[in-house]
This record gives structure tokens, sequence and C-alpha cells, in this order.
């Protein structure tokens, strides 16, 4: 079994082959994915509101994301594990942005970092971490860590000006070093042309099928929590739980659990 690296997700862009990622954030889970044959895992900063309850993703610290990375990364033994880098991990300093990613690969056991936001504002910090030898994935389009920036979770890339500016950005990114690129909440067309004019893979959400990957937050696609409009609800894992759980606060409060069978003598 070859694990998936930075260098053969190039290569399946070249060949035509669709790129599957999702969002993983603890050891059961990820197994699961790694056993269906998931190409990517990132544990993603919406790991603060899909798992933690936040807002936002902007509470979310490095700690929280080595401790899910630790638990993801146990589980993957094909699938690359990539770290997202939480607001002000990378922000700052160029040293904080280095030292930040190499936890990740050092503490935690992913095999790469993204980060949100273009080659122009985040220059020194992105050379720093593949200087230090990490591989980085490239996120433009609905940055939720600049949300209060851009004025909410909106689509964006909708202006001629605006669409113009996300190419530079694409560019920018993969002429900087990134191995692939997240276009998230774009309108399709626009990253059709993004992924036809880039070398490096594009992984969409929310931003049509011409993507040469798609990415998916777990939750959305097991209908737990709130989804956005764009994903689909695969298998209704959140109404199943539900029904679990109300079944047996009745079971407990009726007497029908525990019957004869669950005693222990
Ligand atoms: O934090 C995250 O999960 C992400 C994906 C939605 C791309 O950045």
């Amino acid at each position: 079994m070859a694990r998936v690296t930075t260098v053969s997700l190039k290569e399946r862009k070249q060949a035509g082959e669709k790129i599957t990622v999702l969002t993983a954030y603890d050891y059961p889970t990820a197994k699961l994915m790694e056993e269906a044959g998931v190409d990517v895992l990132l544990v993603g900063d919406s790991l603060g509101m899909a798992l933690h309850g936040h807002y936002d993703t902007l509470g979310v610290t490095m700690d929280m994301m080595i401790y899910h990375t630790r638990m993801v990364a146990r589980a993957a033994e094909r699938a690359l594990v990539v770290g997202d880098m939480p607001f002000l991990s990378y922000q700052v300093t160029p040293e904080d942005a280095v030292r930040n990613a190499g936890r990740f690969i050092a503490e935690a056991g992913a095999r790469a970092v993204k980060l949100e936001g273009p080659a122009d504002k985040f220059e020194r910090a992105i050379q720093a971490i593949l200087r230090a030898g990490i591989p980085v994935m490239g996120h433009i389009g609905l940055t939720p860590q600049s949300v209060h920036q851009i004025g909410g979770y909106k689509v964006q890339g909708r202006t001629p000006d605006a669409r113009d500016r996300l190419k530079n950005e694409a560019r920018g990114l993969q002429e900087i070093g990134c191995f692939a690129l997240v276009l998230e909440c774009i309108p399709s067309d626009l990253a059709a042309e993004i992924t036809e004019s880039l070398s490096i893979p594009t992984i969409g959400i929310g931003a049509g099928p011409s993507c040469d990957g798609q990415v998916l937050v777990v939750h959305d696609l097991l209908g737990m929590g709130k989804q956005p409009k764009f994903a689909k609800v695969y298998s209704n894992v959140g109404a199943a739980m539900k029904q679990a759980f109300t079944e047996y606060v009745h079971d407990v409060k009726s007497g029908a659990f525990p019957g004869a069978e669950h005693h222990v003598e």
C-alpha cells in the first residue's frame, strides 16, 4: 500500500485522477476514513466549530490542533495527514510560523501543513516553513480566519476585481512552492479557470466540480450540525445518534434497560 505524498498528489492531477480529502479530528473516525480510502486527512481548525462548539475558528490554539492531529496521525497508514495552522500561529512572525509548523510534524505526526491567505501577505512565513522542509498547502477564497475582515461566511470572487485577485493569489501560492491549494466558496467557473491554470492540484469546498479534488467537513457529510448549502449528507448519522440516545433515555426510565442479558453475576 503506497502512502499518499505531496508528490503523488501532483501526479494525480497530471493523470486526471480526483483527490479525496476529509477533515478528521479523532482516531476512530480517521481509521474509518483510512479504511475507506480517503487520500488526505485534514485536521482542520474547523474543529473549533464542528467539535468544540465555538462560534468561529479564531479561538483554536496550537495545543488543540496538536492534541487532535496526534489522534488522526495514529490512524493514518496510507493517507496524508495535513495539520491546519490556527489563527495567530503564522501571522505574527516567520519564526513563530516555522516553530508551529514544526510542532505539527515533530510532536503530532502530520506530514504537511495548511495555512490560509495569499503569498504576498505571508511570503516570509511560507518560505520559512518550506525552508524547514515542511510542505505547505495554500487556502484562498473564503478564509474563515479572516471572517471579520470579509464580513461573514460569504461566497468570494464574484466581481471582476475579486476574480483577478484570486487568480493572482493562486498563481502566487504555486510560485512560492505550495504543493496544493484549497479553493473555498468561490464560483465554479472561477475555480475551473484557476484549476486549469495551475500545475498543483486544487481542492475545492463549495467551488464546483472542476477542482482536482474535493474536501468536506466530516460533520457536514454525516448530518451533524448545521450544513452549508454546498455540503452533501451521505449518511444521517446525526439523526441515528439522536434516535439511539432518545431510546436509551426511554429504556432507562421505563426499566427496559438493562434487561436480563445485560446483567453480570
Ligand atoms: O478548517 C478546515 O476544516 C478547512 C477546510 C474546510 C478546508 O480549512
